[in-house]
């Protein structure tokens, strides 16, 4: 949700700048700017609606000169239209400071109203553009201190880069509720909204942390609490590789990261089932805790919900624990009954997503002494921040829009975290408990298998991909993976989809079906197998079109469904595991077959930092 970058050095900014701009593309892709002060001390700013590449195409038409300090941004559009004026950086009016900001200034209406009585005129619509003004009109010669006071007067969520001509060789850079982080280079520092922008630079990275500012100059970087107070940051140094956040070979970050899922999966079993044994490391909530909760309360957002949803199923199947789920957006806003004896689970890919960690805030608040953990990818991130614990996911960046990865080692993490609630809780014989272990140790196997054998979703994908609608139907553990693979193409391929419990077909999905639908049913070998053949044929004599998700060696299923696409044979409860992969193939290659932008689908973008 808008990706910043901020050069300060010794090389020419410009190039720099654009390169790691589009490394943050992911975040925001409706228009994008840059700023630099030439060492006359000229503000230059230019911008251009679109993507990138047009922004590129301008620089090449009217080019930047050499400067050695510059900002750079990427907009996802809250306030204001997606056009030139309202991309970032903003200016004041004397043309001296330039800010681009990620987040939601929410009390911008006042300090507009304020400034444009103060004699500002106002170019955009944005939120933004008050921060330049704000910083202009504090303006006493010191920058430093004109940011530190215009930042109290704000109110939401920034990230936030600034420059002045009057200080040609530093940058400004302050966060609250937005991420952002600082590069450390030799002769050079970075500002940055994720690591994989500046990862081909510099491995040494501070995460500014909320409520802190940094003041950047080529040599040196400080950091303060927004008070003025110096603080000694914490240096860490970023373990993963540029590999990880390049396409090496694919043709899309969607498709890259769907492969990558057999080998994210392996790492995590290597590590987290070490000698067949359950090291949950960071979970910091202790037996005796996870022994005594009476409830588990989950929340989350999009692709994160669903794994979610899958969890209510694993953890009840196996720590007989009552469990609710609920999209984050809906649980801060309603009247919860959680205590104490409730333990919160926050699952986020990003940890960024600003319903998610306003839900944890609300749920902290209302269930006073109640634990939360996260299950989350992004080391350091905000969630991680305010869980007593966090399940790092170690997927690796993900870059595509659309979630993949991500997805399923939630998935693998709730099974390992449901098993440890099983062993504390005594709710599973030991014999099962092994059974499922050895079963999970299969499934980095079965995805290699799935992966090399997905010629059939493709003929299924290209068979299907006219169709101008879409109903994902499936039971008990596998309603979610109906939900996700539902998601999953409306994502990317802009085909309405719709994802239901089967079960609630004839209350209403049925009117849609006829000869122009298609319908995937996850007819995989279950308890409800059954059931899922009964609705395929209530489909069927209404002359629907059934993709059937099944498992190998069923005879019956090719009866019922016009394509079967087949997975290996599983233990039912992690069944998930595996039938999401056909269906994230599948709404690739239909995306791809129409001509899509997969990494970068229309009015999406990856993380929600904004409510
Ligand atoms: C779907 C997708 C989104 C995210 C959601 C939550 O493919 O990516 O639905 O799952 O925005 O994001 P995180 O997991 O970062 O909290």
């Amino acid at each position: 949700m808008c990706g910043i970058i901020g050069y300060v050095g010794t090389r020419d900014a410009s190039p720099i700048l654009i390169e790691s701009l589009k490394k943050l593309e992911y975040r925001g892709y409706d228009s994008s700017g840059i700023g630099l002060l030439d060492h006359g001390s000229r503000l230059i700013v230019r911008k251009s609606k679109g993507k990138i590449r047009n922004l590129e195409e301008l620089l090449r038409s009217h080019p930047l000169p050499f400067s050695t300090v510059g900002i750079s941004h990427t907009r996802w559009a809250t306030h204001g239209l997606p056009c030139d004026e309202n991309a970032h950086p903003h200016t004041d009016n004397k043309h001296q400071i330039a800010v681009v900001h990620n987040g939601i200034i929410e009390n911008y209406a006042q300090l507009r109203e304020k400034l444009k009585k103060q004699g500002c005129r106002f170019i955009s619509q944005t939120d933004t553009e008050v921060i330049s003004h704000l910083i202009a009109a504090c303006y006493k010669g010191d920058l430093k201190e004109a940011v530190q006071r215009s930042i109290k007067q704000l109110k939401g969520a920034f990230a936030i880069g600034v420059i002045s001509k009057d200080h040609p060789d530093m940058l400004v850079a302050a966060r609250v509720g937005s991420p952002l982080i600082i590069g450390l280079g030799d002769d050079e520092n970075y500002i940055a909204s994720d690591v994989p922008a500046i990862l081909d630079r510099t491995r040494r990275v501070i995460y500014l942390q909320d409520g802190q500012m940094a003041v950047l100059t080529k040599d040196k970087v400080e950091v303060f609490t927004f008070d003025g107070k110096k603080v000694a940051p914490k240096i860490d140094t970023v373990s993963f590789t540029i590999g990880l956040a390049q396409k090496e070979g694919y043709k899309h970050f969607m498709l890259k990261e769907i492969h990558e899922q057999p080998g994210v999966l392996e790492a995590m079993l290597k590590t987290r089932l070490a000698g067949g044994k359950l090291k949950l490391e960071g979970l910091d909530v202790s037996d005796k805790v996870l022994a005594s909760i009476k409830k588990v309360m989950i929340v989350a957002c999009g692709t994160a919900y669903h794994a979610g949803l899958v969890g209510k199923y694993i953890i009840e199947s196996l720590a007989r624990l009552s469990v609710e789920v609920d999209t984050s957006s809906e649980f801060r806003y309603r009247s919860t009954i959680i205590d104490q004896n409730t333990l919160i689970v926050a699952v986020s890919q990003s940890g960024e997503t600003a319903d998610t960690l306003a839900a944890v805030r609300e749920a902290k608040a209302k269930a006073k002494g109640a634990k939360v953990v996260s299950i989350c990818n992004v080391v350091g991130s905000s969630l991680v921040r305010e869980s007593n614990g966090v399940l790092y996911t170690h997927a690796g960046p993900e870059i595509g829009v659309a979630s993949t990865k991500a997805y399923t080692a939630q998935l693998m993490m709730f099974y390992l975290f449901g098993l440890k609630l099983a062993q504390v809780r005594r709710s599973t014989p030991r014999s099962r408990i092994n059974k499922i272990i050895k079963d999970l140790q299969s499934i980095p196997r079965h995805y290699k298998e799935l992966l090399k054998k997905n010629s059939n979703v493709l003929k299924v994908a290209e068979a299907n991909s006219h169709f101008g609608c879409f109903l994902y139907l499936g039971r008990n553990i596998n309603f979610p993976t109906a939900l996700e693979g539902a998601l999953k193409l409306k994502e990317i391929s802009y085909i309405p989809a719709e994802g239901y419990p089967a079960g609630e077909m004839k209350h209403g999905p049925i009117a849609l079906i006829d000869e122009y639908r298609a319908v995937v049913c996850i007819a995989v070998a279950s308890h409800v197998y059954e059931k899922m053949i009964s609705n395929i044929q209530e489909i069927r004599a209404r002359k629907g079109n059934v993709i059937a998700i099944a498992t190998q060696g069923d005879r019956e299923i090719a009866h019922h469904a016009h394509y079967v696409i087949e997975i290996p044979r599983i233990e039912e409860l992690l069944t998930p595991l595996l039938a999401v992969i056909p269906l994230q193939l599948m709404a690739y290659y239909i995306a791809v077959k129409r001509g899509n932008d997969v990494d970068q689908p229309r009015n999406l973008a990856k993380s929600v930092t904004v409510e």
